[in-house]
């Protein structure tokens, strides 16, 4: 490294310093967020440096985070995206591919999915031309069960995708061997639930594709970014295909006939000898993050480990500290799961002597903030009417959470002081109502 860089880098974490805040937690002035990144002096730097190297396109880093993020799944292959939608995106559309033969999804298959969640985790169904089989959920997991989705499955279902609510894992091992035996596909939505472990294993290695988020809310950041990871080496090629312009071809930017073969091929209705780096196996998009994402990416990497105790520990401190008030169900993990939690999930009961307006409004006063089970109940939304779909069964449970669900934050940014003033902030409005 030169000594010009050296000094600026060492600039750069002196600068970090001076920009850390250090205030004091106030109550009631401090806001509370409920999700955000926490960057430190390696974050920093790491940018920087990467800046400071000018790479700008995708390249080296987003490789070797790749290699180190598929690693620590225990999986085969990792490919970087621009967001975690772009991601549930790849991994539906790689269902797709004709690559699969017979086990291809067509326009008008099935996929079972969960109406109450995150819109990206069943847009992609939709944008492919297939069924949404939308399931209900369960209060206090705010999963569907192994039992919901065989329910649901019909002679025209092909696969599975469910993301893990706010972090709690579903019950991945019964829903694999479920689709293992109706020959379906899993598509795990980790987005929210990295580290979450399942009977043991983690979450996002059940499925034959997961999917990964690294926008600030979530376990890790790249700023924007996510991931589809899988260790079925077909699908991984054309989940590469698909992010890169649908291109045939795999060398990395600025390589060449990695495959030695690069004016040998002739594919479609080409003519014979047409350069592989042009040639178009699926239709495609450019999905792909950058090196600066991803050297952020590599950084925060090294924090994994510690973000996820940290987000336990609050969960934790959170249930505990809230155990038996009444008039709110408070949250529980999946029997047989440790979740990795994203949030603190409650519903109001529904004869408790407030609404949940009131109790958001009281929160938001105290600069405690809330947010939603997502979108609740999807169907109800303006975008989704007209969009041919399936019910299975009812969504009431849905259609509550729509109504009354709330969550408050657990990220590491969080300290006990802020956690502690959050229980006893809900335990006062109750106290006062009941
Ligand atoms: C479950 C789930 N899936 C997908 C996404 C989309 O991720 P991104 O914001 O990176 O597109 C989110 C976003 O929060 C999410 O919670």
């Amino acid at each position: 490294m030169s000594h010009r860089k050296d000094r600026l880098l060492a600039e750069v974490r002196a600068y970090h310093r001076e920009q850390e805040s250090g205030g004091r937690f106030e109550p009631g002035v401090t806001e509370i967020w409920p999700s955000g990144a926490v960057l430190d002096a390696n974050d920093r730097v790491a940018l920087v440096e990467a800046a400071l190297t000018m790479r700008i396109a995708a390249g080296s880093d987003c490789r070797k985070f790749e290699s180190a993020f598929a690693r620590r799944l225990g999986l085969r292959k990792a490919h970087l995206t621009n967001s975690g939608s772009s991601a549930n995106l790849l991994a539906l559309t790689a269902l797709t591919s004709p690559v699969l033969g017979e086990r291809r999804l067509r326009p008008g298959d099935e996929v079972i999915t969960v109406a109450a969640g995150f819109p990206t985790t069943v847009n992609p169904i939709i944008q492919n031309g297939l069924v949404p089989v939308f399931v209900d959920i369960e209060l206090g997991t705010y999963n569907a069960t192994a039992e919901h989705v065989a329910r649901a499955i019909g002679p025209r279902t092909r696969a599975i995708s469910m993301a893990h609510a706010l972090g709690n894992p579903f019950q991945a091992a019964e829903i694999a061997e479920l689709a293992e035996a109706h020959g379906l596909f899993l598509v795990e939505d980790n987005c929210d639930a990295v580290g979450s472990t399942y009977r043991g294993r983690l979450t996002g290695t059940f499925g034959d594709l997961s999917t990964v988020s690294f926008y600030p809310a979530h376990h890790l950041t790249m700023g924007e970014g996510g991931c589809v990871l899988t260790s079925n080496m077909a699908l991984a090629r054309v989940v590469e295909s698909l992010r890169d312009w649908g291109r045939d071809c795999w060398c990395e930017p600025g390589e060449s006939n990695r495959c030695l073969k690069r004016f040998s091929y002739q594919m479609g209705t080409l003519p014979e000898g047409y350069d592989h780096k042009y040639i178009f196996s699926h239709v495609g998009y450019n999905l792909k993050a950058t090196d600066i994402q991803a050297a952020l990416g590599r950084s925060q990497l090294n924090r994994l480990d510690e973000f996820c105790a940290a987000r336990r520990h609050n969960w934790r401190r959170l249930r505990e500290g809230l155990d038996g008030l009444p008039h709110l169900l408070l949250p529980r993990a999946t029997e047989g799961s440790d979740p990795s939690w994203f949030g603190f999930v409650m519903t109001i009961g529904p004869e408790a002597p407030f609404t949940t307006a009131e109790l958001v409004a009281f929160l938001e006063e105290r600069r405690i903030g809330t947010r939603r089970l997502f979108a609740g109940n999807l169907t109800a939304h303006p975008a989704y009417q007209g969009v041919e779909h399936r019910v299975s069964g009812t969504l009431t449970n849905s259609d509550i959470v729509t109504g009354r669900t709330i969550w408050t934050g657990v990220y590491p940014g969080l300290t006990d002081e802020m956690i502690d003033y959050v229980v006893t902030s809900i335990k006062e409005f109750v106290a006062a109502r009941g």
